[in-house]
C-alpha cells in the first residue's frame, strides 16, 4: 500500500463511495476497493447499485434476532458467537464492512429504528455491542458501530439538531460507545445524520477527534450514514474519513479546490486517506466471487445457532398460578387453542436498512403442529394484522377458546410492519384496538391464557390483569418461532431481562411530550433522566422494570462483600430447575454529591446454575462505575464519599446493599438548588430556566425556518410559496400515506426523501448534482421557479464538464 507517490486528487478520491456500496480503490498504489453492508442482525449483501432502505434483492443470509431482542440475554458472549457468525457470512458473501451494530441510546420508546438499537442503558448497550464487534471483526471483517451520536429520531432524521449539555452526551448517550471502542477496537464507526449541537455529526471535530480518537483512541475509518455528510471539506478537516454512499467527484473536486486554496491542509488528507486505506488491507479478501452464496452447512449450523440466540432473548413477564401450578411451562400434552394471524404469518425482524433476506422462515403454527408436547385445539386468524375491524374473526377465535377441545389459549399479538421501521416513528405505544378487543372477548372464555409478544419495542397492555402469562419474543429472528415454542414448552428455561423500560402508558415517559420534534431542533430537556434513570428518580411506576425477567427457576442472594477493587456475593438456584441469573449491580452517589438519577446500572452478569446449585461471583469496580464527567474541568471525575453498592434482579428488586467509602479525585460538590424539579428527577416540571442550569446555558425553543435551506428538510416544503415544491410534497405524502394503507408496510422510498434536505441530493448522485445545482433547487423552493430553472442549467453543464475532466486525470494518473 503506497500513500506518499499519491497526488492530492489521487488521495481526495478514496475520500468517498464509488457506489451505493463500494469504496474507490487506487491499483497503483495496492488499494482495492471494498464492499459495506447492512446491517445489524445479518447480511443484507446486495450486487449491482442496490439501495440503503432494505426494498432491493439481497443474498439469502442468516437473519438473527434484532438488537433489542438481543439486548435482552444480557450475554455479550452470546453476542460475540452471533458476531462471528455473521463475520462468516460477510467474508462468504463478499462484505469486507458490516454496517452495525446500532447502539443509540433508547431515548423514547417510539423512535422506529428502536427494534435495531440495545438499551436505554450504556453499559448494557455498550457491552452487548462490543461482544458482537469482537466476533464480527474475528474473521477479518470490520464492524461498523452506528450512528455516532446523539441519534434519537427518526422524523427529519438528516435534517435534526440534537440539543444537549455535554455531560449527559457524555454520561449517557456516548458511553455505549466509548464502551464499544474501547473493549472491542472496531476497525471503522458510522456518523449519524442528525447535528449535535448545530454541527453535523460527521464534521464534529469535538465528537470525532477529541472525544473519539484523542480520548478513547479509536484509530480507524469514519464513514458517514448514507447521504449524512454535509461539507466534503468541513469533514477532512473534522476527522469523517469516507462519505458514503456516492457524491461522485462533486467532493473529490471541493477537496482539491479547498487544498489549492489553502482552507484544507494537505496532512488532514493524508490521514483521511490512510484510514480508508486501511480498512481495504485489513479487510482484504482472495478469491471470494462477487456473487457467492452461502453453503448448505453454514445455512444449516447458523439457523440452529440463530435459535439458540433467540432462546437466550426471550423474556417471561408473567407466569400465574392456576389450579396449583404456572401456567408455564404448559403442562405436557395441553390442548392449546393457538390464535393470532402473526402465529401464521411470521413477523421476525424489522423494517429499512437492517431488513435480511432470511434463509430460512418458521412459524409458531407449524413449531406447535409439529410438537410432541403438546395438542393443537386448532388455529384462528382472530384479528386483521393491519388492524382493521373484523368482529366475525374475534367471535371465531372465541368459538374455538370456548370448546371442549381448548384447555389452554396461546394469542399471539404484536406491531405490524409499519410500525417499526427505519424513517419513521411510531405514532403511539399502543397494540392495534383489534387485538386489545380480541383479548377482552377471551378473557370472557375463563380459561387460562398465554400471550406471546412480538414487537420490538414496548407496548401498553391494558388486558395484563386478564391473562396468565405473558411471553414478550421482541424480534427474534428466523428461528424465533421454535426457540418461542421450546420456552412455552419448558425444553428452555428463559433467561432473558428487559433491556429497556415497560412504562404503564406513553404519556409517563420522560419525554412524552416533545418527541419527536417537528422542528429542527430536538432539546434533549430531560437530560440524565432516560428510562430507568427517570422512573426510579421521579418515582414514576412502571408496567415493568428495567431489567425484568422471570425464569422456571428460584434464586436467592447473600453474603455481598465490598473492597476497594470490587465485590463478591453468591448466588443460589433454590429449585430443582437448571437455569440462569441475570445479576445486576446498580450505584447510588454520596448523598450530598453532584445531580444524579436514584440509581444507575455499572455491571451485570448472567450464572448458569444446575437445580440447587450455588456459586460464589465477583464483579470488578472499573472506570465507568464511579465516574461523572464534570463540566467546570470538562473531564471525568470520581467523587469522594459514602457510595450505595446494589445487587439486584431488576433495578427496582435489590437483593443486597451495603455502603462504600470511595476514595475519589474531588470532594462532592452538592448539586445546585437552581436545577429545581430536575434534583427530584421530575423532568416534566422542569423550566426553561431549569433547563438552562442543567445545560449550564439558555436554551432557545425550538423554531421554524422561515425560509428553505439546502439542509432543511424537503417535507418542510409543503410551507412552500413555490407552487411545484408545495405540490411535489403533497403528492409525496398522499403517495407515502396510500402505499401504507395498501401493502402494509411504510413506502421507505418517499420518507427518504420526504426527510431528505436538499443537500443529500449531491452526495447519493454519482456526482451528477453539485452543490450549485442544490443552491438552484432550493431557489425553487423558496419561489423563485425561473431564477432556479435557470441557475441549474447552467450548474448542470459546468459540473458535467468538471466531472469528465476529474475522471480522465485519475485514469491518467
Ligand atoms: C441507515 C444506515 C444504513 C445505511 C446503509 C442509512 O439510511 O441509516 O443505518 O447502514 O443507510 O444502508
Amino acid at each position: 500500500m503506497e500513500l506518499e507517490n499519491l497526488s492530492v486528487l489521487e488521495e481526495a478520491s478514496l475520500l468517498s463511495g464509488a457506489s451505493e456500496w463500494d469504496s474507490r480503490g487506487i491499483a497503483k498504489a495496492g488499494i482495492p476497493s471494498f464492499v459495506m453492508s447492512d446491517g445489524p442482525h445479518g447480511v443484507r449483501r446486495q450486487l449491482g447499485s442496490g439501495d440503503h432502505l432494505g426494498i432491493g434483492e439481497s443474498k439469502p443470509a442468516t437473519c438473527f434476532p434484532t438488537a433489542s431482542a438481543l439486548a435482552n440475554s444480557w450475554d455479550p458472549d452470546l453476542a460475540e458467537e452471533m458476531g462471528k457468525a455473521l463475520g462468516e457470512e460477510a467474508r462468504k458473501l463478499d462484505v469486507n464492512v458490516l454496517l452495525g451494530p446500532g447502539l443509540n441510546i433508547k431515548r423514547n420508546p417510539l423512535c422506529g429504528r428502536n427494534f435495531e438499537y440495545y438499551s436505554e442503558d450504556p453499559i448494557l448497550a455498550g457491552r452487548m455491542a462490543a461482544g458482537l464487534i469482537r466476533g464480527i471483526q474475528e474473521n477479518g471483517v470490520s464492524a461498523c458501530p452506528k450512528h455516532f451520536a446523539v441519534n434519537s429520531q427518526e422524523l427529519r432524521r438528516q435534517a435534526s439538531n440534537s440539543v444537549i449539555d455535554e455531560r449527559t452526551m457524555r454520561e449517557v448517550y456516548l458511553t455505549a460507545f466509548e464502551i464499544a471502542v474501547r473493549e472491542a477496537k472496531p476497525w471503522s464507526i458510522m456518523t449519524s445524520y442528525n447535528q449535535i449541537n448545530g454541527v453535523y455529526a460527521h464534521e464534529n471535530h469535538h465528537l470525532l477527534q477529541d472525544i473519539l480518537r484523542d480520548e478513547w483512541g479509536f484509530d480507524g475509518m469514519v464513514v458517514s450514514d448514507w447521504g449524512g455528510s454535509n461539507s466534503a471539506v468541513d469533514a477532512v478537516k473534522a476527522g469523517g474519513s469516507l462519505e458514503m454512499p456516492s457524491p461522485g467527484y462533486t467532493s473529490v473536486k471541493e477537496i482539491v479546490d479547498a487544498v489549492a486554496a489553502g482552507r484544507l491542509s494537505k496532512s488532514d488528507i493524508d490521514r483521511r486517506a490512510a484510514e480508508v486505506a486501511r480498512i481495504a488491507s485489513r479487510t482484504r479478501t482472495t478469491g471470494v466471487q462477487r456473487d457467492a452464496l452461502l453453503d448448505a452447512a453454514s445455512i444449516d449450523a447458523h439457523h440452529q445457532l440463530a435459535r439458540r440466540v433467540a432462546e437466550s432473548c426471550q423474556v417471561l413477564l408473567k407466569n400465574d398460578v392456576v389450579a396449583g401450578r404456572t401456567v408455564l411451562p404448559l403442562a405436557p400434552q395441553s390442548r392449546v387453542a393457538v390464535i393470532g394471524d402473526m402465529a401464521k404469518t411470521p413477523r421476525f425482524q424489522g423494517t429499512g436498512s437492517s431488513k435480511v433476506n432470511s434463509t430460512r422462515e418458521e412459524s409458531l403454527l407449524d413449531e406447535f403442529m409439529h410438537s410432541a408436547d403438546v395438542t393443537v385445539a386448532g388455529y384462528r386468524q382472530g384479528y386483521e394484522r393491519q388492524g382493521d375491524a373484523n368482529p366475525a374473526l374475534i367471535e371465531d377465535a372465541v368459538a374455538l377458546a370456548s370448546g371442549d377441545g381448548t384447555e389452554v389459549v396461546v394469542a399471539v399479538l404484536g406491531l405490524d410492519e409499519r410500525s417499526e421501521s427505519e424513517g419513521l416513528d411510531r405514532e403511539h405505544m399502543k397494540l392495534p384496538a383489534v387485538q386489545n378487543d380480541l383479548m377482552k372477548a377471551l378473557k370472557a372464555v375463563g380459561k387460562p391464557i398465554v400471550v406471546v409478544l412480538i414487537a420490538g419495542s414496548p407496548v401498553e397492555l391494558p388486558w395484563i390483569d386478564d391473562v396468565d402469562a405473558l411471553l414478550y419474543v421482541g424480534l427474534a429472528g428466523q428461528a424465533g418461532a421454535s426457540a418461542s415454542l421450546r420456552v412455552l414448552t419448558g425444553a428452555v428455561n428463559p433467561s432473558g431481562h428487559l433491556a429497556e423500560s415497560w412504562p404503564v402508558s406513553y404519556d409517563d415517559c420522560p419525554n412524552s411530550q416533545c418527541f419527536p420534534v417537528a422542528e429542527r431542533d430536538a432539546v434533549y430537556r430531560e437530560g440524565p433522566f432516560v428510562g430507568y434513570r427517570y422512573y426510579e428518580t421521579a418515582d414514576v411506576p412502571v408496567r415493568f422494570p428495567f431489567g425484568y425477567g422471570l425464569t422456571y427457576s428460584r434464586f436467592s442472594y447473600s453474603d455481598l462483600h465490598v473492597d476497594e477493587q470490587g465485590i463478591a456475593f453468591s448466588v443460589s438456584n433454590t429449585s430443582d430447575v437448571a437455569g440462569e441469573s441475570v445479576v445486576q449491580l446498580y450505584v447510588r452517589g454520596p448523598a450530598n454529591g453532584v445531580l444524579r438519577p436514584d440509581r444507575e446500572l455499572k455491571a451485570f452478569v448472567k450464572v448458569a446454575l444446575r437445580g440447587h446449585e450455588s456459586s460464589r461471583v465477583r464483579i470488578d469496580f472499573d472506570r465507568y462505575t464511579f465516574r461523572h464527567f464534570d463540566q467546570t474541568s470538562q473531564s471525568w471525575k470520581v467523587e469522594t464519599g459514602r457510595w450505595t453498592v446494589m445487587v439486584a434482579e431488576h433495578c427496582e428488586s435489590v437483593m443486597l446493599q451495603a455502603e462504600h467509602e470511595v476514595v475519589g479525585d474531588m470532594e462532592p460538590v452538592p448539586a445546585d438548588p437552581e436545577l429545581g424539579a430536575y434534583l427530584k428527577g421530575r423532568v416534566k416540571e422542569a423550566g426553561d430556566a431549569e433547563l438552562a442550569v442543567l445545560f449550564g446555558r439558555p436554551v432557545p425553543a425550538p423554531k421554524k425556518a422561515a425560509v428553505f435551506g439546502a439542509n432543511d428538510p424537503i417535507l418542510a416544503w409543503q410551507d412552500s410559496p413555490g407552487f411545484l415544491a408545495r405540490t411535489m410534497v403533497r403528492i409525496l405524502l398522499r403517495h407515502e400515506r396510500k402505499t401504507r394503507e395498501k401493502t402494509g408496510s411504510p413506502d421507505l422510498n418517499a420518507l427518504f426523501v420526504l426527510n431528505m434536505p436538499p443537500r443529500v441530493m449531491c452526495k447519493m448522485t454519482r456526482g451528477q448534482i453539485n452543490a450549485d445545482m442544490v443552491d438552484a433547487v432550493v431557489a425553487i423552493a423558496n419561489g423563485h421557479a425561473c431564477r432556479g430553472m435557470g441557475s441549474f442549467i447552467a450548474a448542470y453543464i459546468r459540473n458535467r464538464k468538471a466531472n469528465r475532466n476529474i475522471a480522465k486525470e485519475l485514469q491518467h494518473g
